[in-house]
């Protein structure tokens, strides 16, 4: 039997945009997803847009009561900043009051809150002025963290900064999936750096403030494998590691930015404007703990057509195609437990063994309903399977001695994914949209308790 340290958490991950619903009320201003599926709605799966989502908003009560159901000690979720402060400035009443409910009812049932404070909703407000490319998105940030920490300060001892800065970068200013779905490699890099500087100056908030606990950030984590060991592909490698991985594991963990990071960067003309005094507030406010989203590797060659300087990453790496791949058909993504491994061994070695969790993992597949008993619950032993490999491989890297202190799954209720609504559903529960957004344990969530009862399998 394979068995986790003592107290490891077991639990899931999910986000206020994604499962809260009322969207556009309770007194909360519009962000980039409401008005983008304004504007729109064509791109969303569906028509499914962010209005209604999960309804958490109403259902937070039972959800969390089903957390024990399924074995979880522990739910990590975002609270919206467009709820908590429609402009900026101001505090919404309501908001405070949902939160404040919903993170005592999880206290009330032992489950630990790992509260978030960014998750690809940026305010409406702040985007009109240019959003995350606009340095006052830094102090703005700052001063939403710290009254985040004053409201709920007393009941929230875990916090996160952002969850996968990378993805609204590269997926707002490269790829197209977020708005405001621009192609701009330079400006996807200040779009980073701001977003760097705002995760460091809540660190300093928190820090500032008397509350105690803890604070980290959620990064996913495609960990690149390159075609062969020639130079070229190793050289590829390299800078998919400094561009995705350790542009924000080093500054925040370590408290630099990497030099060959920053020399990749001027090499391309991609250098952002900076601050005098960032470096050393980069230096003075490294994290408590990181969270991991793992869920696929990146596997990359040398540019076959490439041009200096970059003007897109696939100037610098482009994407390998490996025969022996396994692949999640509905999301289209790799699975390769294996580097779970690999990245625990790294966070031991690279990043002095800090404390780390497995933040996000899981596996988005269409149509579940094909799986449906006659009892009503999915049978999803796939994602049993897929949960089980990774655990495995996680645990080889902890019997190493890699410092990792909890396994999250995406995620606990079926959830809204952005662009692609409700197609890949991910939940130890499902959500039936037809039925008032009821909630059916699916067998996933039956092997969960079994595994968090027994911390292994
Ligand atoms: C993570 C995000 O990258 O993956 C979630 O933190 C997201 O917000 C999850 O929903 C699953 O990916 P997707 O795109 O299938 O929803």
């Amino acid at each position: 039997m394979i068995k986790f340290p003592d107290n490891f958490l077991w639990g899931a991950a999910a986000s206020a945009p994604q499962t809260e619903g009322h969207s556009s009320s309770d007194g909360k201003s519009p962000t980039t997803w409401d008005e983008w599926f304004k504007l729109n709605p064509e791109k969303f799966n569906d028509g499914q847009g962010p209005q209604n989502t999960s309804n958490v908003y109403e259902m937070y009560k039972e959800d969390v009561a089903n957390m024990p159901k399924v074995g979880m000690n522990s739910y990590r979720t975002s609270i919206s900043w467009a709820r908590l402060l429609p402009d900026g400035k101001n505090l919404n009443e309501e908001a405070v009051s949902f939160y404040r409910y919903y993170f005592q009812t999880m206290l009330d049932n032992n489950i630990e809150p790992i509260i978030n404070l960014f998750h690809f909703d940026m305010p409406w407000w702040l985007m009109e002025k240019g959003g995350w490319e606009n340095c006052d998105s830094v102090e703005a940030f700052a001063f939403y963290a710290k009254t985040a920490f004053e409201q709920f300060g007393d009941l929230v001892k875990t916090w996160s900064t952002f969850n996968e800065p990378l993805v609204h970068i590269e997926c707002g200013y490269l790829y197209q999936f977020h708005y405001p779905a621009i192609v701009d490699f330079k400006k996807a890099v200040q779009v980073g750096y701001h977003t760097l500087m705002a995760h460091v100056c809540a660190v300093r908030e928190f820090r500032n403030s008397n509350i105690d606990g803890k604070i980290g950030i959620i990064l996913n984590v495609l960990p690149a494998y390159s075609r062969s060991d020639s130079e070229e592909d190793l050289k590829a490698k390299e800078a998919a590691d400094l561009l995705n991985t350790y542009s924000f594991l080093d500054p925040t963990v370590l408290g630099v930015i990497p030099t060959k990071l920053v020399e990749l960067l001027r090499d391309n003309n991609l250098t952002p404007d900076i601050q005098s005094t960032d470096k050393e507030l980069i230096a003075q406010n490294t994290v408590d703990y990181i969270g991991l989203n793992y869920y696929q590797p990146r596997r990359v060659k040398a540019p076959s057509n490439s041009q200096h300087p970059a003007k897109m990453p696939s100037d610098l790496y482009e994407s390998y195609d490996w025969p022996d791949k396994k692949i999640n058909p509905y999301r289209g993504w790799e699975i390769y437990p294996e580097a779970l491994y690999d990245v625990a061994i790294m966070m031991r070695d690279q990043y002095h063994n800090i404390p780390w969790f497995v933040s996000e993992n899981g596996m988005g597949v269409a149509d579940e309903q094909r799986f449906k008993g006659k009892d009503g619950m999915i049978d999803d032993q796939y994602r049993i399977d897929f949960m089980k490999e990774h655990l495995e491989y996680l645990h080889k890297g902890i019997e190493a001695g890699s410092n990792c202190f909890g396994y999250h799954v995406w995620t606990y209720v079926d959830c809204w994914s952005w662009l692609n609504g409700y197609r890949n559903r991910y939940g130890l529960f499902s959500v039936d949209l037809e039925n008032h957004y009821k909630r059916t344990m699916k067998k996933s969530g039956l092997w969960f308790k079994e595994l968090a009862d027994n911390n292994g399998f």
